[in-house]
C-alpha cells in the first residue's frame, strides 16, 4: 500500500491503522453503497441474454449488490471476487434471503486456473472493477479468460472510467458521512487522489469510525485506472470481442467521451 499525503502522515504519527479497502472495510462497503441506478441495466440484459436456463457470472460480485437482484429476479447468477471479506458478506445475505448460488474466490485476470466447467450465457463486471486492471496485460487477461467462459456467442458487459486525472496529490474532500444509527457509530471518510498519469492513479481513503465516543481511524490506498474507449474497444477485439454497444450512461445514451463508459460485446466463437 503506497501511502501519500494526509494518510501517509496520519500512520506516521500512529494515529491510524492501515487496510485494504475490500479487506476489514468490506462491512462498511455493504453499508455505505447503496447504489441502484445500474441495476436496471443488467437485470434487462439478463432479460436479453439469458432466457430459460441462460447463467450469469458476476465478477466482481462484492457484497453482492447485482448478485442478489438478478437471484431475486429469478435468473441463475453465480458470484466470483478476490476478497474473502466481501464474499463472507455476499454469503450470508445469500443465506438471508434463502437464496443459493455458488460464489468463486479468485482473481479475475486468472479466471482459467479456477477450473470452471460450467459456461456462461452473459458475464458481467459491473461498477467499475475494470479499474483494478492497471495494465494492458491485466485488461486482455480477464477478457481471454471470460471468452473462454462464454457460451458461444455469449455477451460480457461492464462499466469502467474513461476519463483521465489530474497529476499530483489532490487536496483531500469528504466522500462519504453516514449515520449509522442501528450500529450506533457514525462514519465519515475523507479521500485523496495522487495522480500518478492521466490513466493512473491512487485514491486513499480516511474512514474515521465513531462508536460510543471511540474514534478510529482506518486508512486504505488503492492503485486505479481509466483508459479511453476506444482502446478498450481494441483490446476486446483482440480477445475475440466485438462491441454491439458503447453507452454512456445506464438508460443506454450512447458514449459521447464522458468519464462513465459502459460496453457491451459479444464473444466471436
Ligand atoms: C467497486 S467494488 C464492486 C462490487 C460490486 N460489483 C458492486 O457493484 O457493488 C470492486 C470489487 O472488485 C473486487 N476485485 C478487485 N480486484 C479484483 C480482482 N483482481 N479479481 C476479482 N475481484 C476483484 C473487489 O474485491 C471488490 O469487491
Amino acid at each position: 500500500m503506497k501511502l501519500f499525503g494526509m494518510a501517509e502522515d496520519l500512520v506516521r504519527q500512529g494515529l491510524a491503522v492501515t487496510d485494504t479497502f475490500y479487506g476489514a472495510m468490506s462491512e462498511l462497503y455493504d453499508t455505505t453503497i447503496t447504489e441502484t441506478d445500474d441495476i436496471p441495466f443488467y437485470l434487462s440484459l439478463a432479460r436479453q441474454h439469458c432466457g430459460t436456463g441462460g447463467r450469469i457470472l458476476d465478477i466482481g460480485c462484492g457484497t453482492g449488490r447485482i448478485l442478489l437482484q438478478l437471484l431475486r429476479n429469478g435468473y441463475q447468477a453465480d458470484g466470483l471476487d478476490i476478497s474473502a471479506q466481501m464474499l463472507s458478506l455476499t454469503k450470508a445475505k445469500l443465506q438471508a434471503a434463502n437464496l443459493e448460488t455458488a460464489l468463486y474466490q479468485g482473481d479475475m485476470r486468472t479466471l482459467d486456473s479456477l477450473g470452471l466447467t460450467v459456461k456462461y450465457h452473459l458475464v458481467i463486471i459491473p461498477y467499475a472493477s475494470m479499474i483494478y486492471m492497471l495494465e494492458d496485460s491485466d485488461r486482455l487477461a480477464v477478457f481471454r479468460g471470460v471468452y473462454n467462459l462464454l457460451e458461444h456467442g455469449g455477451i460480457l458487459a461492464f462499466d469502467f472510467d474513461a476519463g483521465q486525472n489530474e497529476i499530483g496529490i489532490s487536496k483531500p474532500w469528504i466522500s462519504l458521512q453516514a449515520i449509522d444509527k442501528d450500529q450506533g457509530r457514525s462514519i465519515l471518510r475523507i479521500a485523496q487522489m495522487h495522480g500518478i498519469s492521466p490513466n493512473l492513479r491512487c485514491i486513499a481513503q480516511i474512514t474515521w469510525l465513531n462508536t460510543e465516543n471511540q474514534g478510529k481511524i482506518v486508512v486504505s490506498c488503492e492503485e486505479e485506472s481509466s483508459i479511453s474507449a476506444p482502446h478498450m474497444q481494441e483490446l476486446l477485439a483482440q480477445a475475440g470481442f466485438s462491441v454491439t454497444k458503447m453507452a454512456g450512461d445506464y438508460h443506454g445514451q450512447p458514449y459521447s467521451g464522458g468519464e462513465l463508459c459502459l460496453i457491451t460485446a459479444r464473444a466471436d466463437h
